[in-house]
């Protein structure tokens, strides 16, 4: 019998996260306090996050034990299916093999929660009542909201205003699980006041978001700031994909030539990503590839160097590739791929060449996220829709050179809640985009200078 779908038991569930860090090609450059350029301690960290992921953050562990009650939650839709995509490669007539690991069965639509459960977990164990946080195109603030809800916290998002108006019924999901959720930039922040000031029609941004939940948690006593992609320790959290797709992959009795996934801050593509990369530096041919948009070309347009995370500046600096912290990429419908930079760990191996990446407009992208509904028939979110793209491009190279290769991606979520942009697409209505050379040269010349560089 021909297999669609490899599913492990909830016995086989990982019981321990990976940390890249011990296993990196040289170490990750500190973050570092923006006024003396001198790296931070523990304790610089400690008024926006619990202890725990503080330590996570900084951890040499390679492996990190996941927490019962962590677990207990993770098996309302884990560990999920991987997926053998028979329909897609019969439409595309490639002699590839295509799966895909399917994050999309959690409760708030992708593979968000993975972290969010967690951090929820270690903020509640240490006392905390309210976790803020930003939100792009509404799935971070749903997972947040889901996960706060479980384990009884309160939830507040600051939600970038153009996605708070495109996508209304995510902000009603967040509603549903107890979340309050506010258009940003907002007049509940000085951040927020001061870009409302610059500019009272802004779109809105991830940077400008951040900016106002961190000043949010940083100013009250009981509630800390959480964040849904960048940092290590939502890297780690990210890793129970991996583990699974590598336990699913040997069950099928296949060894992946091709990862591919989407990249906003890095989270879904490092956690599907990083349990094969040992393997890739031990010296098996693997290629590791990046998805991102033209809109929002980070990696592969952007500097590695140390940038702020946020608008503001009031993040720590970042060594990372970075469009500038003041970029504000155009509305594209893929709101979760606009943020300026991306998580370090990933920078770092993408540096190294260990991981490639490569940009699409969004019209191809939308066609390949349409295909693969009428062959497999799940409706992508848009920014998964990137690694679909990865995906039929690898595939039908394959079918040019008749290689049987085995390429695998990440599903990260369904598309439920953008049916605008679909219709958008349908319609004609979307434009591609590519950032202007000197709209992304002036945004760069503001750089951050690095005291002691
Ligand atoms: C479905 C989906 N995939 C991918 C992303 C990009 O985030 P990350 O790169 O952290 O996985 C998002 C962000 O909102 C998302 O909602």
């Amino acid at each position: 019998m021909e297999n669609y779908r490899i599913s492990l038991s909830e016995a086989e569930l990982p019981q321990e996260w990976y940390n890249i860090q011990p296993d990196l090609p040289r170490p990750l450059p500190p973050y570092l306090n923006p006024a003396t350029g001198q790296p931070l301690g523990p304790q610089d960290l400690a008024p926006i996050f619990p202890r725990a992921l503080i330590e996570q953050e900084l951890s040499p562990e390679r492996f990190i034990p996941i927490p019962e009650e962590v677990l207990r939650v993770y098996r309302l839709w884990r560990p999920t299916p991987l997926h053998r995509a028979r329909r897609l490669e019969e439409a595309l007539k490639t002699p590839a093999r295509i799966y895909y690991k399917n994050e999309s069965v959690s409760p708030p639509g992708s593979h968000k929660p993975n972290t969010a459960v967690a951090q929820a977990y270690y903020n509640k164990v240490e006392g905390v009542r309210r976790l803020a946080t930003e939100t792009g195109a509404g799935q971070w603030g749903c997972a947040l909201a889901f996960a706060c809800n479980l384990l009884g916290l309160e939830c507040t998002v600051y939600m970038v205003k153009v996605s708070y108006y495109q996508k209304p019924y995510r902000r009603s999901l967040m509603h549903i699980w107890g979340a309050e959720v506010y258009p940003s930039p907002t007049d509940r922040t000085n951040a927020g006041r001061a870009m409302l000031a610059e500019d009272p029609d802004t779109t809105g941004s991830l940077g400008m978001a951040i900016s106002e939940a961190v000043e949010d948690a940083a100013t009250h006593e009981d509630t800390k700031y959480s964040l849904g992609s960048v940092l290590n320790h939502v890297m780690l959290h990210q890793t129970i994909v991996g583990l699974e797709t590598k336990e699913q992959l040997a069950l099928a009795g296949e060894t992946p030539d091709i990862l591919i996934g989407c990249v906003g801050g890095g989270s879904n593509f490092a956690g599907f990503s990083f349990p094969f990369v040992p393997d890739k530096l031990k010296g098996r041919d693997l290629r590791i590839i990046a998805v991102e948009p033209t809109a929002c070309p980070t990696l592969t347009r952007g500097q590695y160097t140390y940038d702020f995370g946020d608008t503001a500046k009031l993040t720590p600096l970042i060594m990372m590739y970075t469009l500038g912290h003041s970029f504000v990429p155009p509305g594209i419908h893929a709101g979760g791929l606009r943020y300026h930079g991306d998580a370090p760990l990933l920078c770092l191996l993408v540096h190294e060449k260990v991981i490639e990446a490569r940009a699409y407009p969004q019209t191809p992208v939308f066609a390949a996220a349409r295909l693969f509904a009428q062959t497999e028939g799940i409706i992508p979110a848009p920014e998964t829709a990137h690694a679909i793209q990865g995906a039929v491009e690898e595939a039908v190279r394959c079918r040019e050179t008749g290689e049987e290769k085995c390429i695998v991606f990440n599903f990260s979520g369904h598309g439920h809640f953008d049916l605008a942009a679909y219709d958008a697409y349908l319609e004609g209505k979307l434009e591609d985009f590519e950032y202007p050379p000197e709209v992304l040269a002036r945004s760069l010349a503001e750089l951050p200078k690095v005291p002691g560089t």
